[in-house]
């Protein structure tokens, strides 16, 4: 059998294979046919095809996909579904119409150039959708397929995933929409390939992105969390506990990641780009030959652990602390060991040479500390859940997994942020586990993982001690809380929905 990343995004006829049964799927339900009477209202015609991709949760794995390591995520029930009609022959105006459900997002109009420019500068919520619109062309040109003269698309987007929240809005729509081109199109691939064209394409907003957010949305399955590999992409099914519960928690700091990406995001691709160069150099390599063949601290594992060995170790931190010191870099200290100015190292992404105008210094232990040892804490997590404790000790080894990886992120990674400190803290008070912020921080949700039996309770002390007061001073509406805390379970992941 194949394979289930090897398999095509799936075409259902109907909504219960993706939303179940119960209210989850009578929610589902009115969502497409109002989205349906939308469209024919707003464009005239009904549309020819759904495509629905989710949000997520990282479980455990920050900031080390991009490095090459493993990440382990589920998937939300949140969602973005995106309806879309090809104009057909005779039909003149050849522009992308790119609406929302929701009137806080205005049309968005684009021509139908694939190769057209994403104005960076002038961040719109409707180059989300030109991100899929150029990465399907570029693939399917790839493939060989006969992609034809660029024609009009009419799109209604619907998206649930709130947004700066770190559970993946953009990858939810990211996805959504190079799905819903594709189904447009009549063409349809295996799923770990779509995870890594949508993974490609999501670049095209400014961010060096790992591929977790969209590996997971596409190849997510309802009831597991996924071990997502990466180079080739891969998943593997993690059941979950079942005595546990993932509460996620909004700190009710907005996450901006492409808008803060040259201080925030891309800085530390860089910073770990260039920890990574000088450990090679320091471990022997010569610095042109480091400069063009390491990427990232993967990279260099290799040699980190060889270095470990000499002192009976197998752990590459050890390289980290005896080559890399504490105290952030320069430039013109990074410069000498590289024997290469700086933006010549990183000329290969405009991004990166936006961080290095933005950068005062560098700190290269920290962000390779963290990255090691937070891909260690991955397969910790996973080899827990798999092992022969009692359900009892598991939960607890995942919990403190999971309060290590908020201290690393917290202090060696500096992406966390006061909102987020509260938030966890408030968590682990109430009783979870363990509790850390997740995606890429710097404000968005931390996800806490609590019993089972205290799960409604949990919630109603984080109420009274997180949100009452944002409550009383108007920062949220009572009535909305249910959007920015809730109890998850893993759900399933794209599909195309033919109604
Ligand atoms: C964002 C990125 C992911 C990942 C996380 C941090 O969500 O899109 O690729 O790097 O941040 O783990």
């Amino acid at each position: 059998m194949a394979k289930h990343e090897e398999l095509p995004v799936p075409v259902f006829s109907s909504l219960e294979p993706v939303y179940g049964e119960g209210s989850l799927l009578e929610e589902a339900e009115l969502r497409f046919s109002q989205l349906k009477s939308k469209f024919l209202q707003v464009f005239g015609h009904p549309p020819d095809v759904f495509a629905r991709s989710p949000g997520r949760v990282n479980l455990i794995g920050e900031h080390i996909d991009y490095e090459g390591y493993s990440v382990l995520p589920m998937a939300i029930r949140q969602d973005t579904i995106v309806a879309i009609r090809k104009h057909k022959e005779g039909e003149t105006d050849k522009l992308l119409k790119i609406a929302n459900v929701n009137d806080k997002y205005t049309t968005c109009t684009y021509p139908a150039d694939p190769d057209q420019e994403i104005d960076l500068k002038n961040h719109k919520w409707g180059h989300y959708f030109i991100c899929g619109y150029k990465g399907y062309y570029e693939y399917a040109k790839s493939k060989g397929v006969n992609v034809g003269e660029p024609v009009g698309l009419d799109v209604l987007v619907d998206g649930t995933v709130p947004t700066g929240s770190g559970l993946s809005s953009s990858a939810a729509f990211v996805c959504s929409s190079t799905i819903a081109i594709m189904a447009a199109f009549g063409v349809n691939f295996p799923k770990k390939e779509i995870a890594q064209v949508t993974c490609d394409c999501e670049q095209h907003i400014g961010t060096q992105s790992g591929g977790m957010d969209q590996a997971i949305s596409v190849m997510a399955k309802n009831g597991f969390a996924e071990l997502i590999d990466f180079n080739p992409i891969r998943a593997t099914d993690v059941q979950l506990p079942a005595g546990g519960t993932f509460v996620i928690a909004h700190s009710l700091a907005e996450s901006q990641k492409a808008v803060t990406a040259a201080i925030n995001y891309n800085n530390r691709v860089v910073e770990c780009r260039l920890a990574a160069i000088v450990l090679g150099i320091k471990l022997g390599m010569k610095p042109q030959e480091a400069i063009s063949k390491v990427k990232t601290l993967s990279d260099v594992e290799g040699l980190c652990v060889q270095f470990a060995g000499g002192r009976g170790s197998n752990d590459p931190g050890l390289a980290v602390k005896e080559f890399l010191k504490e105290e952030p870099y320069t430039a013109e200290e990074v410069e000498k060991i590289t024997e290469t100015d700086l933006p010549s190292i990183l000329c290969d992404n405009p991004t990166s040479l936006d961080v290095l105008k933005a950068a005062k210094h560098f700190k290269l232990h920290q962000r390779a500390a963290h990255v090691y040892s937070e891909a260690v804490r991955v397969y910790a997590f996973k080899d827990a859940v798999a092992s022969s404790l009692s359900e009892e000790e598991k939960l607890k080894k995942l919990g403190d997994l999971m309060n290590e990886s908020h201290y690393s992120c917290s202090v060696l990674y500096e992406c966390s942020c006061p909102e987020l400190e509260e938030v966890v803290k408030v968590c682990r008070d109430s009783g979870a586990l363990g509790a850390r912020l997740t995606g890429a921080g710097w404000g968005g949700c931390a996800v806490a993982l609590v019993k089972e039996s205290i799960v409604p309770q949990f919630i109603l002390d984080l109420k009274e001690q997180f949100y009452q007061s944002r409550i009383n001073r108007g920062v949220i509406n009572k009535n909305q809380l249910g959007l920015y805390v809730f109890a998850s379970k893993p759900s399933s992941g794209a599909a195309i929905i033919k109604l």
